[in-house]
């Protein structure tokens, strides 16, 4: 298996199924007060240099439960933040820690810290991909619905990091998905490419909200402004007028869809309020599933 957790286009739906597997015994050991120490006396250091609760949390709760320690590092404490070289961070990291998870901007800043890094490097979000969250709304998506085979799932609003990722598990997984963005904010043309000619499923892009929604079993949206975009605030709520998860355009979905969302949420610009915290919302279960999957990620990369 690859070293690294940074795309889902690195590994095989089987690798990616056995993650899923372990997952779920990991869950169902911590709803049992079952010891699973299974990193005892490893190190994960976390390294952030955008803001995050969930994947903080859930990583730094994760360690713990599998027996191990987390450190938290922010960038900007750090001689990252003055400029140390990545590859003489990552060599160094690799030297006392067992693992490392990376939330940063840019996927080559990952790429070059796994090329240095002697221990297993996990992406927790850049610009490209947010694979980590994927990976727990798949995880959701089968607890709900037994499987995610022959679902339509529905992407409305940009094309960022998460619909990058959704892209690369749908050719991976097999199920069907459609994406509805504005012109001008598609998805990275080489996700899409790479997914394309590896899909044996249906990979749509569309600017039409309501040709990805109708039917569909799971939909999912994200802000419309990614951390690092604050300036393009206003211009992007004018831009993404019409591609508001509500009421009436849930009402295009199957009557026993799923709203998915990875948080945090704006209400009233994404979504409104009725539709995250109506009843297809399966949102708090997908945020604690970060914790599961990722506990999972850290054993078989780590273990
Ligand atoms: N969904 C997610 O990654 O949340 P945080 O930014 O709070 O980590
Ligand atoms: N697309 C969002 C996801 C946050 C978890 C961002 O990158 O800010």
């Amino acid at each position: 298996m690859n070293k690294d957790f940074l795309a889902l286009s690195q590994f095989s739906k089987s690798e990616l199924d056995a993650i899923f597997t372990l997952t779920r015994e990991l869950k169902q050991k911590q709803k049992r007060g079952e010891e699973h120490h299974l990193l005892k006396g490893k190190t994960l250091a976390m390294i952030f240099e955008k803001s995050s609760t969930r994947t903080r949390v859930s990583f730094e709760v994760g360690m713990y439960q599998l027996g191990g320690h987390p450190l938290f590092i922010s960038t900007k404490d750090s001689q990252m933040g003055r400029g140390e070289p990545i590859k003489d961070t990552a060599r160094v990291m690799a030297r006392y820690c067992d693992g490392v998870m990376i939330r940063t901007y840019g996927q080559e800043i990952v790429e070059e810290f796994a090329r240095y890094s002697s221990v297993p490097i996990i992406n927790g979000l850049t610009d490209l991909h947010h694979p980590c969250q994927i990976m727990a709304d798949l995880f959701t998506v089968i607890e709900h619905r037994g499987s995610y085979e022959g679902l339509k799932i529905a992407w409305v609003g940009d094309g960022n990091n998460m619909a990058n990722t959704w892209i690369e598990a749908a050719a991976i997984f097999g199920f069907d998905l459609t994406l509805a963005c504005p012109k001008g904010y598609e998805p990275d043309a080489a996700a899409m490419q790479w997914a394309l000619a590896n899909a044996t499923s249906s990979i749509v892009l569309t600017d039409d909200p309501q040709e990805a929604v109708k039917d569909a079993d799971v939909v999912n949206t994200d802000v419309w402004a990614s951390m690092g975009q604050e300036a393009e605030q206003n211009k992007r709520e004018k831009d993404f007028a019409g591609y508001q998860l509500n009421e009436a355009l849930l009402d295009l979905a199957k009557g026993n869809c799923m709203v998915l969302h990875c948080l945090p949420a704006h209400r009233g610009e994404e979504i409104t309020d009725d539709v995250i915290e109506g009843p297809h919302s399966a949102v708090w279960d997908e945020a604690e599933n970060r914790l599961h999957v990722q506990k999972a990620i850290m054993a078989t990369l780590m273990g």
